[in-house]
């Protein structure tokens, strides 16, 4: 069965975007620093691109979950894969993500970091799901709202691959 992938949002929306979620990053974060955090693996290259638009000093994180349950359905019980490497305590967090689909993985996530003392903490997601939340997230900062299709590209993998395609893309079997 062969796979083809249609673009959903082109290269230059995608740049586009992500410049303008940058400049109000950059403005809301005035005389601050802000602690990136990227969800591995699929938050990697919005985070690296999303950091680049940042004007105010940022540093960077990294963690890696996986959700207990079936491949279909995230129970919303996370384990940690990767760890950060160092405390947030008192830092103004922000976490980068890839997409938020049912919102299980996250919200279980930002309740865990929540406990370990940021002075604040805030979500940014380059794509958002509405249609399919069963659990309620507050985000922040969304690059995209998008129908209830499954994407890839820009850090988002079908079994493993499309991750480095530049732009956002619906996968089709024929
Ligand atoms: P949830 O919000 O707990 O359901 O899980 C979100 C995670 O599922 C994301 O971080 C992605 O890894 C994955 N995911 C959800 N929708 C898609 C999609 O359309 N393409 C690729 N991965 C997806
Ligand atoms: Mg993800």
């Amino acid at each position: 069965m062969a796979e083809k992938v249609k673009v959903l949002l082109s290269e230059e929306e995608v740049d586009a975007r992500i410049q303008a979620i940058g400049e109000q990053i950059s403005k809301d974060y005035e005389g601050k620093q802000v602690h990136l955090i990227c969800v591995l693996k699929g938050g990697s290259f919005f985070m690296c691109e999303l950091a680049k638009r940042i004007t105010v000093p940022v540093s960077l994180d990294f963690m890696s979950v996986s959700s207990y349950g079936s491949e279909t359905k995230s129970s919303g019980v996370v384990r940690i894969v990767k760890d950060l490497d160092e405390p947030i305590l008192g830092k103004d967090v922000l976490v980068v993500e890839d997409i938020v689909d049912s919102g299980r993985t996250l919200s279980y996530l930002l309740e865990m970091l929540k406990d370990r003392g940021p002075k604040s903490l805030r979500l940014c997601t380059l794509l958002d799901k509405p249609d399919r939340r069963v659990t309620d997230v507050h985000v922040d900062y969304t690059g995209f709202q998008i129908p209830d299709e499954f994407v890839v590209g820009y850090g988002l993998d079908y079994d493993q691959r499309y991750r480095n395609l530049p732009y956002i893309g619906v996968v089709s079997f024929e």
